[in-house]
């Protein structure tokens, strides 16, 4: 891996002021702006550098972040508390069987009582709505670890990885096969505020959201993206830089398995879809993958594959979110 920093396109394009992520909310990607974007993106990148280089950087000595998980975890959960604590703070686990938001008590309580202990808020939760909530009810920063809408948080990992392995997210194809959910909705809208060329292969009935495609193509028309969604996932793909897909069952969505199984093998990435893709292109998935189904075994432990880069900088770009959020 580089040492330089200015190797990152986030690195040498124009940035917006730290001073203007500080105390910010980070619900969806579109409420970012592009120079936002890319200063949190650098500041991802040079966490890492520093990380690798092992310079400390304690600076949340002090401070703690609570985190709210309705649904599972691995990666989310252990990027956060992990950032924290090479941070020099705490992460606090607070374990929805105990908490009992939304039953035991309202989330605008839960967050009127948060703000008064812990710094930042970070909660994975079924409804968007939640989340939304959360932040208007705390006085403290809130970030969605994963909503049934978005998961800003991945797609800001995923940005910092295609960088590391491209140089670049502008000039590139994009190509996202499977199910148009929580995470297309994220890329779409980066997408849309970076002026990313993305083409998204989806069957029918399980296409990106019209309003997302909306606002994220109103972004484009000025940032000179484009967002194409395909029926075909090879024309998606056709001569792609990137590949991505996702589980084809999100989580709340379990009991849609059997009918969802049967419209998206067609959608698997495989030696034989990426065969339409540029020979150097790279291969993404958010994990946890299901091996078999969206991805073969093949294509994930290949030499395309980037899945663990994009895990491991979900603790590196959750740290730039952390430190910006609270203006360190
Ligand atoms: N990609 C992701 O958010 O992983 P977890 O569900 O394990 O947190
Ligand atoms: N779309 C998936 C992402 C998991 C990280 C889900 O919501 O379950």
């Amino acid at each position: 891996m580089t040492n330089d920093i200015d190797t990152f396109e986030s690195a040498r394009v124009p940035h917006a002021p730290a001073e203007a992520l500080r105390g910010r909310d980070v619900l969806s990607i579109a409420d970012f702006s592009a120079a936002e974007l890319r200063t949190i993106l650098r500041r991802a990148h040079a966490l890492k550098l520093e990380r690798r280089s092992g310079v400390p950087h304690r600076i949340l000595e002090g401070r703690t972040l609570a985190m709210i998980f309705e649904k599972p975890s691995l990666r989310t959960r252990c990027t956060f508390e992990t950032g924290m604590t090479q941070f020099g703070g705490h992460a606090i686990d607070l374990a929805q069987e105990h908490m009992q938001m939304g039953t035991r008590e309202s989330v605008p309580d839960v967050a009127r009582n948060l703000d008064r202990w812990v710094d930042v808020i970070m909660a994975r939760v079924y409804s968007h709505r939640t989340v939304v909530e959360l932040a208007a009810h705390a006085k403290v920063p809130v970030i969605n670890g994963l909503s049934d809408f978005s998961h800003p948080c991945q797609i800001l990992a995923d940005l910092q990885t295609i960088e590391e392995r491209l140089g670049r997210l502008t000039s590139l194809k994009i190509a996202y096969v499977g199910d148009g959910n929580n995470v297309t909705n994220s890329l779409i809208f980066a997408a849309g505020v970076l002026g990313l060329d993305l083409h998204v292969g989806a069957p029918e009935g399980f296409q990106p959201d019209a309003a997302v495609l909306g606002r994220a193509r109103a972004l484009a028309s000025r940032s000179d993206g484009e967002i194409v969604v395909h029926t075909n996932p090879a024309d998606a793909v056709d001569m792609a830089d990137v590949v991505y897909t996702d589980s084809w069952v999100s989580m709340g969505q379990e009991g849609e398995s059997g009918s969802r199984l049967k419209v998206f093998p067609p959608y698997q990435v495989n030696a034989a879809l990426m065969a339409r893709a540029r020979p150097e292109a790279i291969v993404m998935h958010c994990l946890p993958a299901h091996r078999g189904l969206e991805i073969t075994d093949e294509v994930m432990d290949g030499p395309q594959s980037v899945v663990f880069d994009q895990a491991e900088n979900r603790l590196h770009a959750q740290k730039a979110l952390l430190a910006l959020v609270l203006g360190a």
